[in-house]
């Protein structure tokens, strides 16, 4: 994807943007032009707060001079704009890409709104083509992992081939919350949901990165503009 074309998605979700609005900001780096758009905008006057879904996104928005506030003093937030590694027609979503699925589900499911701001490319008939992201809690991980394969192989889906998230060639990547990330290369997912319920019924998974009904719009970044997909 170029940077025109997030740039555009980016801006046009700025858009959205009402004075006063509590805002969720997301991870990656098209969240990320977001957020430096987000600042110029503050920086000539508007007046809001952002909660960010990653120690990455927090970084950078109190670098740019934004208010930050701390999930834990809200009830709700107006409006996330994150970003997404995959979206169906239905508007399900994978994340984790940038290993914040946690965090980014969290605020998503507590915004009055989330809007996706995404490339062409991401756009899929069936998720899965991008490796599923898992959160794994660090005790008995690899036995957690063989129960997410056997599970899935019983309820009859796809076995997929599952790979550690690597932080360089010989460390495992932690994230903000000091889990793990577990990369299961599905292929086609053909039930979200059902394999959305069967990892959050396994102990051990902290979080997957399916996103299911949780995306009100989609705005699909192009070189020359940018449209927006609503659920089918
Ligand atoms: C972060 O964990 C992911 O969910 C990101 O939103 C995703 O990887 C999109 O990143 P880009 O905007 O860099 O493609």
């Amino acid at each position: 994807m170029s940077d025109i074309a997030k740039r555009n998605a980016a801006q046009a979700a700025l858009d959205l943007v009402q004075p006063d609005m509590v805002l969720g900001l997301g991870t990656g780096s098209t969240a990320a032009i977001f957020v430096r758009l987000l600042a110029e905008r503050v920086a000539q006057g508007l007046r809001v707060v952002g909660t960010p879904t990653s120690e990455a996104t927090d970084r950078l928005a109190r670098s740019l001079g934004l208010a930050i506030v701390s999930p834990d003093e809200l009830e709700r937030i107006d409006l996330t704009i994150d970003g997404a590694d995959e979206f169906d027609p239905d508007l399900n979503l994978i994340k984790g890409g940038g290993a914040a699925l946690l965090r980014e589900k969290i605020i998503a499911e507590a915004s009055d709104r989330m809007v996706v701001i995404t490339d062409p490319s991401k756009q899929v008939e069936h998720l899965g083509g991008f490796a599923l992201p898992v959160e794994i809690n660090g005790f008995g991980a690899e036995l957690t992992r063989r129960r997410i394969h056997w599970r899935m192989a019983e309820a009859g889906m796809t076995v997929a081939t599952s790979s550690w998230r690597m932080a360089t060639a010989e460390s495992l990547l932690h994230t903000d919350g000091g889990h793990l990330i577990l990369d299961l290369a599905c292929g086609v997912i053909a039930d979200p949901i059902e394999l959305s319920v069967l990892l959050d019924n396994l102990p051990g998974v902290v979080e997957h990165g399916l996103f299911i009904g949780m995306a009100d719009r989609v705005i699909v970044g192009e070189d020359a503009g940018a449209r927006f997909v609503d659920p089918r």
